[in-house]
């Protein structure tokens, strides 16, 4: 997948400003708050039609300004596509793509693949597991509009549970019809989770051991509902799954809360059998996620015959001089977006293009 031309228009800090992208790789540079993530954000709309720093769109729009609009050139599936956004003030953003209405998300999922990493995410393994269940819900979405369907659709009845829970006295049938549909759809969301972990894991693994000359073995779990998923029990996972309802019923109402469902379901991360986030280094955290990274891009190769498009914010100064050196060797495939505020680290790539950024503008672009 490759993105050609962006252009946005009271976007951020960017009144009005056009730019065309190199096939490979695009260095993006310049001071800090000049709009360098910015540029990333807008590219990442267009692949869940989500931000990925914000949850109200309505940020997005240049401040004093009513609208914002972007558009971008792709290519994707062998063919040229073209996107837009609306964004406007109190309404909801419109999406088109090729010039058609987006109704839903689900039907712009795995048009532009992105694999996002960012400093936030080096303490993905650290942090609670909600960092987590988004990476993972980020990932299975564009590899499947069904999954990204299903999790609204949890989402929505799940909410609706909850509003109901926090009466005095639920209706006890329409709890039960709501459970009946939470139930089925957490099957399908946490045996989808499962099955993405097990072929990241698998890929991550090879990258671990290299990474490590050969020394660590890594492994993740799924934690579903408290239970550990394995290859076991996986088939097993309706049972499972609604007796753990079952049992959680009476606590649900007590609390008042939604307890049951795959939304605190949790992933661990094992090196060479020992849990990372109690007992790994910082530095074996970190080259975890940078594995979980590579690995993703990966997958997506493997998955749908194209690289997605990696879009790399500011990563290269929170990693030492080796893991650099392995992200640079690792990313020879696909469209790499590069931000940095130091361009000459990049210099020894030889090829690609140098997108200066200044205040919401493109100052300067060269290419090598
Ligand atoms: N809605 C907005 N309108 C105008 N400026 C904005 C808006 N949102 C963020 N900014 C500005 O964008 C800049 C940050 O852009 P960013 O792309 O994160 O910078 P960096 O170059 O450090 O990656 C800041 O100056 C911030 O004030
Ligand atoms: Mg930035």
């Amino acid at each position: 997948m490759i993105v050609e031309k962006l252009k946005l228009k009271n976007f951020r800090n960017y009144e009005e400003q056009e730019i065309e992208f190199d096939k490979r790789i695009n260095i993006i540079y310049g001071n800090n708050a000049q709009g360098k993530t910015n540029i990333l954000e807008a590219i990442y709309l267009f692949s869940l039609g989500k931000s990925n720093r914000t949850s109200k769109d309505v940020e997005m729009i240049k401040f004093g300004e009513e609208k914002g609009e972007l558009s971008i050139d792709f290519f994707s599936k062998e063919r040229n596509l073209s996107g837009q956004i609306f964004l406007e003030k109190g309404k909801r953003k419109k999406i088109f793509l090729n010039d058609i209405p987006v109704k839903k998300n689900s039907e712009l999922a795995g048009t532009l693949n992105v694999v996002f990493f960012g400093p936030e995410y080096l303490s993905l393994i650290k942090e609670g597991p909600k960092k987590r269940r988004k990476n993972l819900d980020v990932m299975i979405c564009q590899l499947s509009p069904l999954y990204l369907s299903a999790v609204s659709e949890f989402k929505k009845l799940n909410e609706q549970k909850s509003f109901l829970l926090k009466d005095e006295r639920p209706d006890k049938t329409l709890l039960e019809v709501l459970n009946e549909k939470i139930l089925s759809l957490s099957i399908y969301i946490s045996k989808m989770r499962y099955e993405y972990i097990k072929k990241i894991e698998k890929i991550a693994k090879e990258i671990q051991l290299e990474i490590s000359a050969g020394e660590e073995i890594l492994s993740m779990s799924y934690i579903s509902n408290r239970i550990r998923i394995d290859e076991k029990n996986v088939d097993n996972l309706s049972v499972l799954s609604e007796k753990r309802m079952v049992e959680l019923n009476g606590r649900e109402m007590k609390m008042r809360e939604c307890i049951f469902g795959p939304h605190r379901d949790d992933i661990e991360f094992f090196i060479n059998g020992n849990e990372l986030k109690s007992f790994g280094s910082q530095g074996q955290q970190k080259t975890a996620v940078l594995v979980q990274k590579i690995a993703e891009i990966e997958l997506f190769f493997e998955e749908t015959g194209e690289y997605p498009v990696l879009l790399l914010d500011d990563i290269m100064s929170e990693l030492d001089t080796k893991r650099q050196e392995f992200v640079i060797n690792k990313i020879k495939k696909g469209q790499i977006f590069i931000t940095s505020t130091d361009s000459e680290k990049f210099e020894s790539l030889k090829a690609g293009k140098f997108l200066k950024i200044e205040k919401g503008r493109l100052l300067e672009c060269t290419s090598i």
